[in-house]
């Protein structure tokens, strides 16, 4: 088993994720950490704590960044997420609030120093907490078995942006802080736009997880119905964009996807913030300082009919 932090700012689609991981038993979810993005970071935070309450996760959860590192923060996305994040399903007014004392980074630090290289870092949100951690101390960078993202948009498949016309949600979430962690010399993934936008869950598929997901499927179900009916409304798609639970896909079975490889950075200012960007040649340009890079993978391609049915099978057993 593959043991991970999973930062996240759920989010609907990062509750789906967290759920599918859990399920899959070639995963240990040991660490939630918490950041701004689809909601406040109350409001992230508040969704990692009733999800670990209310299906028994053993995980501890820790609280992270309240806004990107230098830009000024967004306004939350109700209208994708819902006014609670989690596609306004009932939430429960009282449930323990055993929340880490450590902010976010220090226990990345903390649990990565703990079991050098076991832990796997997976975000799914806009990447503050991974930055924070690398500057208190750079030294987790060659320590972290592997890291997993869900973010960016190469062109593959057409797919560029889904923010601006090449900026995905969580590249410009926190640009200066994905630009931080993308350069760091620690072994990337990055499954983006390119691979998630070519997998949809149809509202069909994710009404029959209702009967054959006995422990997450009602859940699954109406957690998804509001990002369904934004689905719809903003790109006439019957269903959802299998975003965050693409990167656990590719954590159970990377055989489900391909790959380029390259040296990655992200534009953080003018008409471009937040594009992340794959140089895959050796030309120099002046001031170019890609050279001392690590070389990262990207997904281009996705199996998705096989990756529905690992969602599926995965949940179903749980
Ligand atoms: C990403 O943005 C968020 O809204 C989703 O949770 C996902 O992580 C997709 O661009
Ligand atoms: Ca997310």
């Amino acid at each position: 088993t593959k043991k991970i932090i999973f930062d996240t700012d759920p989010g609907v689609d990062d509750a789906m994720a967290l759920l599918f991981a859990e399920a899959s038993t070639d995963l240990e979810v040991v660490g939630i950490t918490t950041v701004h993005g689809n909601a406040s970071i109350e409001t992230t935070t508040r969704n990692a704590l009733y999800l670990k309450h209310a299906f028994q996760l053993p995980a501890t959860v820790a609280k992270g960044a309240d806004k990107p590192l230098s830009i000024p923060p967004g306004e939350p996305i109700t209208f994708v997420h819902g006014e609670n994040g989690l596609g306004d399903v009932d939430i429960p007014d009282t449930f323990p609030q055993d929340v880490d004392a450590r902010p976010a980074y220090q226990y990345i630090i903390d649990t990565i120093k703990a079991q050098p290289n076991e832990i796997t870092l997976v975000a799914i949100g806009p990447l503050t907490n991974l930055a924070l951690a690398l500057q208190a101390d750079p030294s987790i960078a060659s320590l972290t078995k592997e890291v997993v993202i869900m973010g960016g948009a190469f062109g593959y498949n057409g797919h560029r942006g889904n923010i601006t016309p090449v900026a995905e949600a969580n590249m410009i979430g926190d640009p200066h802080a994905a630009d931080i962690v993308l350069t760091a010399p620690w072994p990337i993934t990055m499954v983006g736009l390119d691979v998630t936008q070519e997998t949809i869950m149809s509202n069909a598929y994710l009404a029959e997880l209702k009967d054959t997901s006995p422990r997450y499927g009602d859940f699954i179900h109406s957690v998804s119905r509001f990002y369904a009916d934004f689905h719809q409304t903003s790109a006439g798609l019957d269903g959802i964009y299998v975003h965050d639970s693409s990167a656990i896909a590719y954590l159970i079975d990377p055989s489900l996807f391909t790959v380029a490889k390259g040296k990655l950075r992200v534009s953080c200012d003018g008409i471009t913030i937040g594009q992340t960007v794959l140089k895959q040649d050796e030309r120099r340009y002046p001031q170019d300082d890609w050279y001392d890079q690590p070389t990262q993978q990207v997904c281009t391609t996705v199996n998705s009919q096989a990756l529905r049915e690992l969602y599926q099978a995965t949940l179903n057993k749980a």
